[in-house]
């Protein structure tokens, strides 16, 4: 999968997951009212800054819809984790390799991985640590639902040091199989799209401003999102700062010093990126995205942009894993 390939499904996930947002009619951690047993279901696996999160899709006979989602907060080392993998200096060389001398210098690392995994153990300290989470949700998915999960797709925060191969090692390490979005997906990228979207020889791109407010993280991106899906270069623009999370707000002299800095970071790639295309549509997602937080965001763009956007923030903690399954599904 090259990098590009990969920004892809990551914004067609993030398109997804606005479509989800929208058109999720019942989404509930309650317990199903009746049984499921029989039924065909989806799953996805989000794994995000601070917290894990799961999401089943069951579908009966008649095409009836139901979502079911689950979180789990892992421990200190899950964010430790998730913060070490935003950082620039936890990069390293990865799959897909631009050109074979790099194929060749990650050999050692990838003899490494394979050495671990052949005797069941995770790839790395790393996704160790990350399959644990994967493992609660998937065993109270199973419990709850008297399900089996045998595959899933899987999604994460958008971090530098995140690889493809780490998500795929988490399955391995869990015995999930690791299910690609693909390019079937198209549709669905112009549906949510359908708002700017009424020719088509004339697709226009929409751009996306996403925010991810957590305990423990910030992180924003601008992603250009071309509807013609063959066409699709997203133009990914964005920052991880895992010391502006919810958290640190007591970590502040005063409440208004965190809130400048919140707003810095906030309007940040913006300001550096003065002609890049304006977001028509910021998603949110999180589990800190309370209304203080809604309002501040609100505010903040509306005075920067000069005019109110949309703001996707409905199902904010589950929806990148209700998009996961979504993908699922209709894969
Ligand atoms: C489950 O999916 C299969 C294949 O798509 C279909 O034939 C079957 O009717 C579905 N079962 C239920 C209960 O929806
Ligand atoms: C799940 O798998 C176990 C072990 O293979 C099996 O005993 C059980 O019946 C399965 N449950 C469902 C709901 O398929
Ligand atoms: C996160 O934000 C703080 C406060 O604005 C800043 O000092 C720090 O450099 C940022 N970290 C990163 C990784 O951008």
């Amino acid at each position: 999968m090259s990098p590009r390939i990969y920004f892809k499904s990551r914004i067609i996930l993030l398109a997804l997951a606005s479509l989800v947002a929208i058109t999720s009619a019942f989404s509930s951690d309650q317990q199903p009212l009746h049984s499921h047993a029989g039924s065909n279901f989806s799953v996805g696996f989000s794994l995000q800054s601070s917290y894990g999160a799961a999401a089943v899709i069951f579908e009966d006979a008649d095409g009836r819809l139901e979502t079911y989602t689950r979180v789990h907060k892992p421990g200190y080392l899950y964010q430790q984790v998730m913060a070490k993998l935003s950082l620039q200096s936890s990069r390293h060389i990865a799959p897909p390799y631009d050109g074979d001398g790099e194929f060749w210098a990650n050999m050692p690392r990838q003899s490494a991985r394979m050495a671990l995994k052949s005797m069941g153990l995770p790839a790395s300290y790393e996704v160790g640590v990350l399959a644990q989470a994967i493992k609660h949700l998937r065993s109270q998915l199973e419990s709850d639902f008297s399900i089996n999960i045998s595959e899933a797709v899987f999604t994460s925060s958008h971090l530098l040091a995140l690889y493809q191969d780490d998500l795929e090692d988490v399955a391995v390490n869990v015995g999930i199989k690791y299910v690609t979005p693909r390019y079937q997906f198209q549709p669905i990228l112009w549906e949510t799209a359908a708002a700017c979207w009424d020719e088509e020889s004339k697709l226009p791109d929409t751009t996306v401003l996403g925010v991810h407010y957590s305990h423990n993280a910030l992180t924003v991106s601008l992603a250009e999102v071309q509807t013609a899906f063959s066409m699709c270069e997203p133009n990914y623009r964005r920052i991880e700062n895992f010391t502006l999370g919810s958290d640190a707000i007591s970590r502040y002299p005063s409440s208004n010093d965190y809130w400048t800095d919140v707003k810095a970071a906030l309007l940040e790639i913006m300001d550096e990126y003065p002609l890049f295309n304006r977001p028509k549509t910021i998603i949110v997602t999180g589990d800190m995205a309370h209304r203080l937080f809604m309002d501040f965001l609100v505010e903040t763009l509306y005075d920067y942009l000069g005019e109110l956007r949309p703001i996707l923030s409905a199902n904010a903690k589950v929806v990148s894993a209700m998009g996961a399954a979504e993908f699922m599904r209709r894969g």
